[in-house]
């Protein structure tokens, strides 16, 4: 048996040919940039996530980069996020100029450590920017809290947690600005890059707006200087197209993630903890072991597309050198480095594909108990 991560062909459903009729006009057509196409999937998001103002754009680090410049973050800031994330987050704060703060994250939900994350606020500090980690919302209101009572902005990193919410509230809508990514690997997926950002009021989103479209207001007046990153529009049909689909999707990755658990519990591995009131979108399956580089040459050897999850801890690329960040200043990020495990889950993951995944973890324990 084959148990591979992605299965695009699923996402796209059995009956393609309107989307391909409508990406065909569109093509003939001309309609390539801020169309009809890209206010639609912008209104069905919004819809979606319960959000009045959402804008497309080219990708999820993007969508960072241009909320950040949106709250006038530069030169002299300081960004805090967390050491176990994709390099994305941390890049883009370095690419508006600013400084990222590392903070470590916490050895039950692998999510920033609040508490680390109040103490690292410093009087150069502007924003606070949490990463919803592989789908799991990060508690929101005490981060919020903290940032009003400090005078500070949230950014939320949901690259990862798109349909994720806390008590039915969707993560990306409780920052000034929430991110999202349409990466390929992503939950909701184009067929290449995309990316999108909410924003929490009309003000804070003409900001974003001019960021995206080069500053300008009106045909050849540009107010400030901007980035040129809009969503492409042949992708945004292509999200409107999955989009109804997502909430079905995530419950699925739900319910695999419980077959999961069920099946992988007695064995030496841990799982990121749940919380009460959330509802993780299983974005990816991470189980926690010691045995971790073993155990994934033991499941890919029988056709399981595991991956080990971010290896590299963000301090140790080379990229990052310049900030001079020591080995041991994240324990808890580097040891999630070495002994994190993504397993294969997909919104049609079958349960048999489960129970060959988790037979194949139970041989290798058994295996190993005997050497
Ligand atoms: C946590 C996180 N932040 C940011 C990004 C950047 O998104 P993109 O690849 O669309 O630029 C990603 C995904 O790639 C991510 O996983």
């Amino acid at each position: 048996m084959r148990v591979a991560r992605y299965n695009y062909s699923h996402q796209l459903g059995a009956d393609i040919e309107p989307l391909i009729a409508d990406l065909r006009a569109m093509l003939v057509g001309g309609r390539y940039e801020l169309t009809a196409e890209v206010k639609q999937f912008e209104a069905d998001l919004a819809r979606f996530l319960g959000a009045r103002h959402v804008r497309g754009v080219n990708t999820g680090t993007d969508a960072l980069v241009v909320a950040l410049r949106a709250l006038g973050i530069g030169r002299g800031d300081e960004v805090i996020t967390q050491a176990n994330t994709f390099h994305a987050t941390v890049a883009a704060i370095e690419l508006v100029g600013a400084e990222p703060v590392l903070v470590d994250v916490d050895p039950e939900t692998f999510l920033i450590d609040r508490r680390q994350l109040r103490d690292a606020i410093g009087p150069r500090t502007r924003v606070l920017m949490p990463v919803h980690l592989y789908g799991k919302p990060t508690p929101m209101a005490e981060i919020v809290a903290l940032a009003e009572s400090r005078g500070l902005f949230v950014i939320e990193d949901a690259a990862q947690a798109i349909g994720a919410r806390i008590e039915g509230q969707a993560v990306g809508t409780f920052g000034h600005f929430g991110c999202f990514s349409f990466h390929p690997s992503k939950n909701l997926s184009a067929a290449g890059d995309g990316g999108a950002v909410v924003a929490r009021n009309a003000d804070l989103d003409e900001a974003l707006r001019r960021q995206r479209e080069l500053g300008q207001v009106g045909q050849n007046n540009h107010m400030v200087v901007g980035f040129n990153t809009k969503l492409d529009a042949l992708q945004a049909r292509i999200l409107s197209w999955k989009l109804p689909r997502l909430e079905q999707w995530n419950e699925h990755r739900r319910e695999a993630a419980g077959w999961y658990r069920e099946r992988l519990a007695g064995l030496p591995l841990s799982f990121q903890a749940r919380t009460e009131g959330e509802t993780h979108v299983y974005h990816l399956f991470q189980v926690r072991t010691r045995e971790r580089d073993a155990l994934l040459a033991w499941l890919r050897e029988r056709d399981i597309d595991a991956v080990g999850g971010y290896p590299t801890p963000i301090p140790a690329h080379p990229a990052c050198a310049r900030k001079g960040w020591k080995a041991g200043e994240f324990p808890v990020a580097e040891a999630l480095s070495k002994e994190l495990l993504c397993l294969p889950i997909r919104p049609d993951i079958p349960i048999e594909e489960i129970d060959y995944v988790a037979g194949c973890a139970h041989a290798f324990f058994e295996q190993a108990s005997h050497k």
